[in-house]
């Protein structure tokens, strides 16, 4: 198994450094338009890979050719969130970073599953399906796995008894629009909604919004650690064919009554890369934000749109 990451900066690295240390794949490729810093990063994971005495090989190539056969292709090449930057105004610039690596896949990796990290993901995942062609099974955007985690952090934040398994459910865009399902996510068998008032539900729905802009208040830049491993469990799910329900964004053509965009909805991962989309039963008002959120990416796919047409 060969999987091969676009971009050597913080969620690059930081998900070679879990494919290895969990020795989830055989190969990874790692790729940097700034071949001295994917040099650096591969020769400390190599040496972290004999530390670890991990099966997992890693190699970094400034030639695309490297990555012939990989079954997957990591896209987190592009320039990070700054404060006070929203992930729709990297758009300009990461859709031309995109463009370019994704012609590059077609010609080397025509078969593989890509997995779309780079953010304003939603846009980005679009541009990549629209740009290689691929089936829509086959581009995935990681972004609800991470808004989940961020959401099972402020529910656990908020129990008293830790030890209670919390799963969260976030679908909607990756951004302002995300939409965490206090009905869809549950402490032990209770839903979130039945088990705290709404004071407190409005406090999780605002944590789990604002948890990637904390980090970047802090750090002055954008989170990596819950990016790669959530990339890592994508990953796995394909990778060991788990059959696994993960909110991921896809393209949708008529489920949940929307078209021509993608955006964050559970689906099966499996060796095929998104096998099924499950259609959740969501109440009028979660439709809605859903819907709202769709307008809302259309409108940016449009700006994506035109930033290709006067590039290419
Ligand atoms: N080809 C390959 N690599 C590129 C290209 C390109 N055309 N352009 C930029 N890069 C590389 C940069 O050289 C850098 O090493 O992408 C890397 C980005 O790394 P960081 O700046 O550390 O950004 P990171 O925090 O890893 O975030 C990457 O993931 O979560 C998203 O919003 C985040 O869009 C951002 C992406």
């Amino acid at each position: 198994m060969k999987v091969s990451v676009i971009g050597a900066g913080n969620v690059g690295a930081s998900t070679c450094y879990l494919l290895i240390a969990k020795e989830i794949c055989k190969n990874v490729i790692l790729v940097d338009i700034n071949h001295s810093i994917a040099q650096g990063k591969a020769t400390d994971l190599q040496q972290a890979s004999i530390a670890l005495v991990s099966e997992t090989r890693i190699k970094t190539s400034s030639d695309y050719k490297d990555i012939e056969n990989s079954d997957i292709i990591v896209i987190t090449a592009g320039v990070p969130r700054r404060e006070n930057m929203s992930r729709e105004d990297l758009l300009g610039t990461n859709i031309k970073i995109i463009n370019e690596i994704v012609s590059n896949i077609k010609k080397f990796a025509p078969n593989a599953i890509i997995v779309t990290v780079s953010n304003p993901l939603d846009i980005m995942n679009y541009a990549v399906l629209k740009l290689s062609g691929f089936q829509r099974s086959k581009v995935i955007g990681m972004g609800g796995i991470l808004d989940s985690a961020r959401m099972t952090h402020a529910i656990i934040k908020r129990l008293d008894d830790k030890s209670e398994l919390v799963r969260a459910c976030v679908i909607g865009a990756h951004g302002e629009q995300m939409l965490p399902l206090l009905s869809h996510s549950f402490v032990g068998k209770k839903s979130v909604s039945e088990l705290f008032d709404e004071h407190i539900c409005k406090e999780i729905i605002n944590d789990t919004k604002l948890g990637g802009a904390k980090i970047v208040k802090f750090l002055q830049t954008s989170a990596y650690y819950a990016p790669a491993a959530a990339i890592s469990i994508l990953i796995e799910a394909i990778l060991k064919d788990k059959k696994e329900t993960l909110p991921c964004s896809v393209y949708l053509e008529g489920e949940y009554d929307i078209s021509g965009v993608s955006i964050g909805v559970p689906v099966l991962i499996g060796k095929n890369g998104v096998e099924t989309i499950k259609q959740l039963s969501l109440d009028a008002k979660e439709l809605e934000v859903l819907h709202i959120a769709a307008l809302e990416l259309k409108e940016q796919i449009k700006i994506a749109d035109r930033v290709l047409k006067e590039n290419i």
